[in-house]
Parts: structure tokens; C-alpha cells; sequence
């Protein structure tokens, strides 16, 4: 049941595709996924306004390894010329893939007439396609919403319109802009989209399982499926759907696998940063990565004091040790 998904020239291993996600997509967590069965990983939003005025934090959302490829880099903005030249920066510092936000709804973005707003004025959107497509060779995709009402029919108009510019694939978090991430995802919004148009549709919205992951293939058609917020906590979750997708059972990440990934990731991270703000950057997101496990809620307060790439080893081997210790004792 495992097919490749092609998007223009690329083709990507498998269908599962990590959801680009602002403070979360970095460089080692893309890697991370890439590692463990993701097929496709995306940055998070990159602003083109930035990108074009050489913004030094702007650019370092730029960074990309081999490790990751297939790599797709989202931009987000409105103005067609700025959003061709960025999206023209992006692919000569060799992202694979060029993905546009047509999705964002947080009232700052919105305000300025990006992510979602581009939804409200389809003609604007078509500009900024064509001149985007003209700019780049690489693929091009785009992320969108069901739009302004829950119907679903912006989605469906604006994925013809993309189709018809030359865009590669287009991938659905079928929620309404007003939503948020308020309400569950409308599935039916993927759908209807992947009847609309040929290019392959990429589904998203609520998958937390693999049996979630499997019905989102069966009930919309899609090609193939985004995971968001799942990843997060389980970025083991891709090897999990692959499984479940080949009918094979489930792989149990055992404890020394998990620590495994966790260890490197801390290296990563402090290859990516450096060891102070990857320090800091730890505090957080070694608690993510205890998700379920016994006293997780202890091990987050206990990381709130990570100073040092030594300091975060250390405390991660230990919980993971005592976690596994208590393990075997409740099943023993
Ligand atoms: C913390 C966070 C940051 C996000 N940042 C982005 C982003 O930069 N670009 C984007 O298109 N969507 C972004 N999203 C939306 C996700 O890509 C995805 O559409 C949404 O989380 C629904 O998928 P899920 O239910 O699997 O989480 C973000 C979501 C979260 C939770």
C-alpha cells in the first residue's frame, strides 16, 4: 500500500510528510523525522519580506543539511515580486521543494495580508503564483485552509487555480481560518479537493495515530498525509504508519532506541545553535520528548535548569534509566 509520492521532478520515498510548525522544524528536529520513516520534511514559515531585506535571524531559518532531503522550504508573504525572489534565494540555497503559506491564521499574519488572507482575493493569488512559478525550477507547492467558510469551496478554487499555474501538489489542513485549531478538521474539505484536480493532494488535520493516518487515506483519496502536532511528542509516529500501512505490526521504539535519537538530537541542536542556546532550547523540548513516559511531569521541571550539552546528556540518560527501571518493575 506504501506508494512513493511524486511532486514535480522529486520523488519522495514514501507519503508522510512532517507539517511545517513555526519553533519546531528546525534542523535537527527535520532530521530527526527524516531518521525515523518521515518521507518529506518542510521548514517552518520563512518570511520572504525578511529574506529579500537580508535579515540575519530571517536568513538562519535558511539552514538546511543533506541529512534531511527531500527538503521543502516554506515562505510566507504577499507581494508577487518579493515572493518570487525569495522563493528564487530559497532554491538557489538548495531547498528541493518550495512550499507557499496559504494557511497561516494568526491574527498577525492575517493583518498583513498573509497565509490565509491570500484565500480572500483569488485573482492576487494567481499573480503571486505565476510570478513564483516563473522564478523557480524546483517544485512547487502550496499549504492551504478550507478558507473562509467551512464549506470548503475556497480550498477547491484556489487548488484549480494553483493547478492551472503550475503548482505540483497542494497540501489541506481542512480547517476554517476562523477556527485556529479550534473544532476537529473537516476531512470531507480533502476530498473534495482531491477531486477537484490532478496534481497530487496532501491531507492533514488531527492525525495522532497511525489508524488515524490509515483513515485519512482511506475516507479522502489523498496521496499522502501531513503530521503535525502527533510528530511532536511521537516523531517516531512515521515508522509507526509505515508499519501500519504494510500491514505489519507496530515497531516498539524501546527505551534505548528512543534515547538513542534523544542523544543526538541534543548534539544536533548543539551543532545548529551552539552549546548556550541549545541549552536553553532543551529545557523545552526534552519534555516534549518524555510524553507518556513515568514521571515525565518530575523530568519537565527538573530540565528547567539546563545549562550545558553535558548537563542535558546527564539528566536525559538518568530519567530515561529510571523510566526503563520502572518499566520492568510494573511488568515484571
Ligand atoms: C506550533 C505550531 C506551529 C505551526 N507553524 C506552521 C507554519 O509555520 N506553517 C504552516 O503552514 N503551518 C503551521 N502550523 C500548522 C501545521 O502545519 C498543521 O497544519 C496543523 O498543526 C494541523 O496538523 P496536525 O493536526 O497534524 O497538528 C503550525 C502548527 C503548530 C501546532
Amino acid at each position: 500500500m506504501i506508494k512513493p509520492l511524486q511532486i514535480g521532478t522529486i520523488t519522495v520515498e514514501n507519503p508522510l510528510v512532517l507539517a511545517p510548525m513555526a519553533g519546531i522544524t528546525d534542523v535537527p528536529f527535520r532530521r530527526m523525522v527524516r531518521e525515523n520513516g518521515c518521507g518529506l520534511v518542510c521548514s517552518e514559515m520563512i518570511s520572504a519580506n525578511g529574506m529579500m531585506y537580508g535579515a540575519e535571524k530571517t536568513l538562519a531559518y535558511l539552514s538546511m543539511t543533506d541529512a534531511e532531503r527531500p527538503l521543502s522550504i516554506q515562505i510566507f508573504g504577499k507581494d508577487p515580486s518579493i515572493m518570487a525572489g525569495a522563493a528564487a534565494m530559497a532554491e538557489a540555497r538548495g531547498a528541493d521543494i518550495l512550499d507557499i503559506n496559504f494557511g497561516c491564521s494568526v491574527r498577525k499574519i492575517l493583518k498583513n495580508g498573509y497565509g490565509a488572507a491570500l484565500m480572500k482575493n483569488l485573482s492576487s493569488a494567481k499573480q503571486l503564483l505565476e510570478a513564483v512559478r516563473k522564478s523557480i525550477s524546483i517544485p512547487l507547492t502550496i499549504k492551504l485552509r478550507s478558507g473562509w467558510d467551512a464549506s470548503g469551496e475556497d480550498a477547491v478554487a484556489l487548488a484549480r487555480i494553483a493547478e492551472s499555474c503550475g503548482v505540483d501538489a497542494v497540501a489541506v489542513h481542512p480547517r476554517t481560518v476562523g477556527q485556529l485549531f479550534r473544532g476537529d478538521a473537516d476531512w470531507s474539505v480533502i476530498k473534495a479537493v482531491k477531486s477537484a484536480v490532478a496534481i497530487p493532494v496532501i491531507g492533514n488535520g488531527d492525525i495522532l495515530t497511525p489508524g488515524d493516518a490509515l483513515a485519512m487515506f482511506e475516507k479522502t483519496g489523498c496521496d499522502g498525509v501531513m503530521i503535525g502536532r502527533a510528530a511532536i511528542s511521537n516523531p517516531w509516529i512515521f515508522m509507526q504508519v509505515t508499519a501500519r500501512l504494510e500491514n505489519r505490526p507496530e515497531p516498539v521504539i524501546d527505551l534505548q532506541n528512543r534515547l538513542g535519537c534523544v542523544l543526538r538530537y541534543i548534539d544536533d541542536a548543539v551543532a545548529a545553535y551552539g552549546e548556550v542556546r541549545a541549552s536553553r532550547m532543551m529545557r523545552s523540548r526534552l519534555g516534549w520528548l518524555s510524553k507518556g513516559l513515568p514521571h515525565a511531569a518530575r523530568f519537565r521541571e527538573d530540565i528547567k535548569s539546563i545549562a550545558s550539552r553535558d548537563q542535558a546528556v546527564e539528566y536525559v540518560s538518568d530519567y530515561f534509566l529510571q523510566a526503563e527501571n520502572h518499566l520492568a518493575r510494573n511488568t515484571a
